[in-house]
């Protein structure tokens, strides 16, 4: 299994959603977050003050797959999530021992 780590802009959540969902992925968390990429965010003016912004707001999306379905899902994440411009984001993939589903002890990829 493994756990795919999405770094998104937050308007592009409900595309992703979709995305997802259209192919079948049932399971994910969704954290808002805050951070920053190569650019190291940017200055806003805010009543006449200028101010370093530079933690933007991010969303993070997990999801934990089966191995064979890594490429299809990391494909679809990123074409939904992408508009070509800086700060679309990333996606950290991540290796997954286990998964134990709490209701009933299922476990591995029954789990998910
Ligand atoms: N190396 C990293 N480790 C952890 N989080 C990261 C890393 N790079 C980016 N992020 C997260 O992803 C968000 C978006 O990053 P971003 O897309 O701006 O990356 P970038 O490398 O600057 O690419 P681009 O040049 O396309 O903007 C950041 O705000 C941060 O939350
Ligand atoms: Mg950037």
């Amino acid at each position: 299994m493994k756990k795919i780590e999405a770094i998104i802009q937050p308007f592009k959540l409900e595309d992703v959603k979709e995305a997802l969902k259209a192919i079948g992925v049932d399971g994910l968390t969704i954290t808002e977050a805050r951070g920053h990429g190569r650019q190291k965010g940017h200055k806003e003016v805010y009543r006449g003050m200028e101010y370093e912004v530079d933690l933007l707001p991010k969303i993070r999306l997990e999801t934990v797959i089966p191995d064979s379905r890594l490429d299809e899902i990391t494909r679809a994440i990123a074409s939904a999530a992408r508009t070509g411009k800086l700060g679309d984001g990333k996606i950290f993939v991540y290796d997954v021992l286990d998964a134990i589903r709490i209701r009933n002890d299922d476990t591995g990829e029954a789990a998910l």
